[in-house]
């Protein structure tokens, strides 16, 4: 088991930059994940520590070992890197039974029979698929195949595991229940784990880290506590969370000695805690955040210190599961409120209170976070 580090990567094909000079340094042991829309260079990413994909510039190392650099024409083949893929589309040999397909990696690499014997048993136990050794994939479920294929890249005993969407398809209870063994496997192997997936919830509950990645870019590297309470800009604010951060256009204002986010529909006093950090801003168009949760009705608030009631019309009142996710609008303002339970009705206007200690302020032409 390694540490993984990626230092100034970068991979083109043709005039589309895949991934643009990323830096990066996965602990030994961790469970690391790349998050982004498609097309975003995850993948791309991932073949190129693989040793599959040839970037253009940049290094890559495997614990003390440099495996890749174009400028020192060091690549080390994907076989010596003692490195294992798992795809979204596992590609069992349908003529192998399970063992033999978990058997094939060992049996390439010339392996003693009673060892082999012995490694597919191990294995094949701790995925929970033993009682499938003899049938062949076409006999399998998707859970089931998916897991033979984890077993093939499992018992070569790899310094590093790269996933790359692997529950993608799985019907959706399965991913669940499937992407909590994972992690649990995880936790038990310790093998350093680099987890591809577009899905914000996937990578939510199972990351110690997460980068977010858009356009072949590096948005941000952070736990998945930092991601949510303190998004670097407004991609990753909006792209971690469901439903997602409601964003207001204001303009800073100075009036009667204080500052105001004003909204145009309504004004917003600005909490003293934050006045320092936004005082330079006065006049500047800015772009406030705030989650669906941090908003209340305001007969149900208690205890929030700062807050500033929005007196707005229920547009849509609907109902998931523990919650009621409330559709408000003032004007052409509209916020999402994620609520236990309501008085209101629809098409009437209900008082929100905003829990003001819990909003992220953006700078509106760069997109970055301000506090
Ligand atoms: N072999 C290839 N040839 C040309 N373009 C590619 C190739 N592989 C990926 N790309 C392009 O590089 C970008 C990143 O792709 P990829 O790493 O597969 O993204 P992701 O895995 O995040 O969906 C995309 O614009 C994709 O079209
Ligand atoms: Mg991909």
């Amino acid at each position: 088991m390694v540490s993984v580090t990626i230092k100034d990567l970068t991979k083109q094909y043709g005039t589309c930059v895949a991934v643009k000079d990323l830096n990066l340094e996965i602990k030994d042991g961790e469970f690391f994940v790349f998050l982004g829309p498609s097309g975003c260079g995850k993948s791309t990413t991932l073949l190129c520590i693989a040793g599959l994909v040839k970037p253009d510039k940049g290094e890559v190392w495997l614990g003390n070992e440099l495996v890749t650099s174009p400028e020192r024409d060091i690549y080390m083949t994907p076989q010596k890197r003692e490195v294992a893929m798992v795809f979204q589309d596992y590609a069992l040999y349908p003529h192998m039974t399970v063992f033999k397909n978990v058997a094939f990696p060992l049996e390439v690499r010339g392996e003693d029979k009673g060892e082999i014997m012995e490694r597919v048993k191990a294995t094949a136990e701790l995925l929970g698929i033993s009682q499938l050794l003899d049938r062949k994939p076409g006999q399998l479920s998707g859970g089931q195949r998916q897991r033979v294929a984890l077993a093939r890249a499992m018992v070569r005993k790899p310094k590093v595991f790269l996933l790359d969407e692997p529950l993608a398809n799985l019907d959706a209870k399965l991913r669940v229940k499937t992407r909590i063994e994972l992690k649990k496997l995880q936790q038990k192997l310790g093998v350093t784990t680099i987890y591809v997936t577009h899905d914000q919830v996937e990578a939510m509950t199972m990351a110690d880290r997460i980068m977010v990645q858009k356009d072949g870019v590096t948005e941000q590297i952070g736990t998945p506590d930092e991601l949510y309470n303190h998004p670097s800009n407004l991609f990753v604010a909006g792209f971690i969370g469901s439903p997602e951060m409601n964003f207001i256009d204001c303009t800073l204002i100075e009036e009667g000695n204080r500052l105001w986010l004003d909204a145009k529909e309504f004004k917003i006093p600005v909490p003293a805690k934050i006045v320092p950090e936004l005082k330079s801003y006065i006049g500047e168009d800015l772009t406030m955040g705030i989650r669906p949760e941090d908003l209340y009705e305001r007969e149900s608030v208690k205890g929030i210190t700062q807050k500033n009631a929005l007196r707005m019309t229920a547009d849509i009142i609907e109902p998931v599961g523990p919650y009621l996710l409330l559709h408000l609008s003032k004007g052409r303002c509209p916020l999402v409120a994620r609520v236990k339970e309501t008085t209101a009705r629809i098409g009437q206007e209900v008082d929100i209170e905003m829990d003001l200690s819990k909003i992220h302020m953006f700078d509106k032409k760069t997109t970055e976070a301000i506090i």
